[in-house]
């Protein structure tokens, strides 16, 4: 079995959220980060499909349980497709620039899909702004093992020129994440030009050539956590 990182990614992330009596309870200590959850699953969940909130208290968000199947073993390429396309979405409603967005955080275990119907969970981490392309690698990266990405990248762009034209700015937007920082921090596992390469990529503009940067950004980051999480090379080829 080849190891798959997102699914030790889960078993890491397990706080703050509880499944019980047929609901999901999050639980945030922050209360900027819990409205801010509440406002990005409002504006979303007019284009997608997005567990209802079932109650809200100080520090809980009450969500329906929905029954399916993560979207993290899906090689189906109709279904990353369609994965895609609502990253696409999300990425217009909460885009600064036309290439810098809100994080989705649009690793595959958070979509589930029931009944032939994408449902798009976990908003937690959506606190900060990254390049579009790096959340498109993150979510096409650990499926395939031929990546074909320059059709994803067609797939991306045709979507978020639909959407682009349609949607408005979102001023009410965070910090742009430091990624020279986390290469730093992950150095040991970066070619030490790729600090340059990140300075080149553009914020302001898509452009097809940066997801190619942000592509090598992710298999560095999957390196750096297998490392930070203590799984040998071994476990890999299990
Ligand atoms: N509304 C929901 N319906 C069904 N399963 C859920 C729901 N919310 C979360 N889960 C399950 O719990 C896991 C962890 O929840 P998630 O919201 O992704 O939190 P985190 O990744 O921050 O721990 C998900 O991958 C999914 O399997
Ligand atoms: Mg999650």
């Amino acid at each position: 079995m080849i190891f798959n990182l997102e699914e030790y990614i889960m078993d890491k992330s397990k706080q703050g959220i509880k499944i019980e009596n047929g609901v999901v309870i999050k639980t945030h200590t922050n209360k900027e980060n819990l409205n801010n959850e509440i406002e990005i699953v409002k504006k979303y969940g007019r284009y997608v499909k997005v567990p209802k909130i079932l109650d809200i208290s100080e520090h809980n968000i009450t969500y329906e349980l929905i029954n399916g199947t993560s979207a993290m073993s899906n090689t189906d390429y109709g279904v990353t497709r369609d994965l895609i396309e609502e990253l696409a979405i999300f990425h217009s409603l909460f885009r600064k620039n036309r290439s810098s967005v809100l994080y989705r955080d649009a690793i595959t275990s958070n979509s589930i899909i029931s009944e032939q119907v994408i449902y798009q969970i976990d908003f937690s981490s959506s606190n900060r702004l990254v390049h579009c392309f790096d959340d498109l690698a993150l979510l096409v990266n650990p499926n395939w093992n031929q990546a074909i990405p320059d059709d994803f990248i067609t797939d991306y762009l045709i979507q978020r020129e639909k959407f682009d034209s349609k949607f408005g700015l979102d001023e009410k937007l965070r910090e742009l994440t430091d990624y020279k920082s986390i290469i730093r921090n992950m150095s040991q596992f970066c070619e030490p030009a790729f600090e340059e390469e990140i300075d080149k990529v553009s914020f302001s503009e898509i452009r097809r050539k940066d997801y190619i940067v942000f592509n090598k950004f992710r298999e560095y980051r999957a390196e750096f956590y297998k490392n930070l999480w203590g799984i040998s090379n071994d476990s890999q080829n299990k």
